[in-house]
């Protein structure tokens, strides 16, 4: 059964009538450009098809009405007068509250609605199920409340949202790349002007996603502590952010900055350049350069920036045995999934091989999946 099926046949379940609607959402997987968008760097993700879709209806009580199929039990039901983040088992829910709460205050006269939500994007995986969640939700105010915002407003009102209500500092790229995608295409993202420019991606790669299945957390402070110390570095090299200062330039501070600063400060310039020559070598199709640049920016993710973790560096590790043409960690890291570039005829091989070979050498099961480049969130 297809997801929006399955989404709209519990709408009618929980609810007792036909949704009106079904939004979608798809992931995203980021190739280059790490932990670099809060200093508003270049980024290269894709959205990813693998979905979280939402079922709904508008309501004529001022209130909205949310429940998810991975949770069950009874709709959560909050007064849109009450807009509030919630604790505890009930805070998957604060991505659709925020939401919610950011286009009220951006002057948007909510219409209350009543949902469901489901899809086959794992969570916590890396791969921006909080975006996506948060997508479907604007898509789905947008709709009932008769408004509509181009796809990079969208994403700073659910950008907003993740801040004010789930308390994750994040940058744009994954609400960007959860919007904004293109079948076929990775986005070059600038962050500092938001240009985005739509690459075309090699078919005869494919795109591997391996799951350690370690749960990230990034709610949980490293987060916020990197961005923290990308601040003070700034401030002390006297730039706005990382993006203005180069290698020389940190290299020359690097006494004063101190160990850790200069080693983040290093991370985010050195992954700005990767990012642009990754570019080119995806254009003139250098798979040794795509490697090269991946590997390095995996290390400089562990190295300088710390938020790997040993099943991440064992599955880079096994990748490149395994003949991937490039592997790294991919998302905000301390767990969640690697990207891998495989020859498209080998994918499937590739996959088996580096399931079995974990599980041999770290008697724990990862799984592999290949992911291809799709349109952003929409209205189905
Ligand atoms: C998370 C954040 C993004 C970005 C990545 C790391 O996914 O939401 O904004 O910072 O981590 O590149």
């Amino acid at each position: 059964m297809s997801i929006s099926t399955s989404c709209q046949q519990n709408f009618s379940k929980v609810f007792g009538r036909e949704s009106l609607i079904v939004a979608r959402s798809p992931g995203r997987v980021n190739l280059i450009g790490e932990h670099v968008d809060y200093q508003l760097g270049w980024v290269m993700p894709f959205a990813v098809d693998r979905y979280i879709e939402c079922a709904a209806a508008a309501l004529v009580e001022p209130e909205i009405r949310i429940w998810s199929s991975s949770i069950g039990g009874a709709p959560l039901r909050i007064a849109l007068n009450d807009l509030r983040a919630l604790d505890g088992s009930d805070s998957w829910a604060n991505y659709v509250i925020g939401v919610v709460a950011k286009y009220a205050e951006a002057g948007v006269e909510v219409t209350g609605f009543e949902s469901v939500i489901d899809g086959n994007l794992p969570l916590g995986a890396g791969l921006s199920s909080s975006a996506a969640l948060e997508a479907v939700t604007a898509l789905v105010v947008e709709n009932v409340s008769g408004t509509a915002k181009s796809p990079s407003d969208r994403s700073k009102l659910c950008q907003a949202a993740e801040h004010d209500f789930a308390g994750v500092p994040c940058g744009l790229m994954d609400q960007l790349a959860v919007n904004h995608g293109r079948v076929g295409h990775a986005l070059m993202i600038d962050c500092r002007d938001l240009t985005l420019t739509p690459l075309p991606l090699p078919e005869e790669l494919s795109y591997v996603m391996v799951n350690s299945g370690v749960r990230h957390a990034l709610a949980d402070g490293e987060y916020a502590k990197r961005k923290a110390d990308c601040e003070a570095a700034a401030s002390m090299l006297e730039v706005t952010t990382l993006r203005e200062a180069t290698l020389p330039v940190v290299n020359a501070a690097r006494e004063s900055l101190g160990d850790r600063l200069y080693r983040r400060a290093r991370h985010v310039v050195t992954e700005n350049a990767r990012v642009e020559h990754f570019a080119e070598a995806l254009t003139s199709g250098n798979r040794t350069a795509l490697g090269q640049l991946m590997a390095a920016s995996h290390a400089s993710l562990r190295d300088d920036y710390e938020v790997s973790c040993s099943e991440l560096d064992l599955l880079v590790e096994m990748a490149s045995r395994l003949g991937a043409v490039g592997s790294r960690m991919t998302g905000g890291g301390f767990g969640g999934c690697t990207i891998n570039l495989v020859p498209r005829d080998d994918a499937a091989r590739f996959c088996e091989d580096i399931c079995r070979t974990y599980r041999e050498t770290h008697g724990q099961s990862v799984e592999a999946f290949t992911v291809a480049p799709v349109d952003g969130a929409a209205i189905l």
